[in-house]
């Protein structure tokens, strides 16, 4: 590996903090996503060993940088972000599960599957404010990649879905761990 394939951490968050006020700043955190998880070798090598699955990297008003690490055989419940989001994969692989609004069912919150999208490592993945997803580790080793938000995340009102109840919870601690397993 030479100089230039280095992941540096402080540089990337430098990087997209400065393309978070870019008039079009999905677009311009898609582009830095994709060129670092291009060298996914090197990301790994150069990622702080983190304890837990969920780091928080950055965070301000106008971006959220994680780092997430799910767990093979692991399902993120149906939720939503009410901001864009874009994820890049370095280790192992995910798949996304899209929701939309079901019009067919009177139930209000009721969603049904739209699409799905499978991530390994390189690839980046763009979602819009209104996006509805679930994730799962499809790898046998854990699957970690970085996920930024062009927003504050923590701060923002989020939903989780139940989709076997249509039930639309707010995203707290309980709910998520209620509904993680339950929905597939
Ligand atoms: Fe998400």
């Amino acid at each position: 590996m030479n100089q230039t394939d280095k992941f540096d951490l402080d540089d990337l968050l430098t990087r997209l903090k400065k393309a978070a006020i870019t008039p079009d700043a999905p677009k311009a955190v898609r582009v830095i996503l994709e060129q670092t998880v291009s060298n996914p070798e090197a990301v790994a090598c150069g990622m702080p060993a983190f304890a837990e699955d969920e780091a928080i990297l950055f965070e301000d008003e106008t971006i959220s940088v994680w780092f997430c690490r799910f767990q093979p055989g692991n399902s993120v419940p149906p939720h939503d972000h009410q901001m864009s989001a874009t994820i890049g994969v370095y280790l192992g692989a995910e798949r996304n599960d899209f929701y939309e609004n079901d019009p067919t069912n009177a139930s209000q919150g009721s969603i049904r599957k739209s699409g799905k999208a499978e991530l390994t490592p390189g690839e980046v993945l763009s979602i819009g404010p209104s996006a509805i997803h679930s994730v799962t580790c499809i790898s046998e080793e854990p699957c970690c990649g970085i996920h930024v938000y062009l927003g504050k995340l923590t701060t923002v009102d989020r939903s989780l879905f139940n989709t076997e109840t249509n039930e639309t919870l707010e995203f707290t601690d309980e709910n998520y761990h209620k509904l993680q397993g339950l929905n597939g």
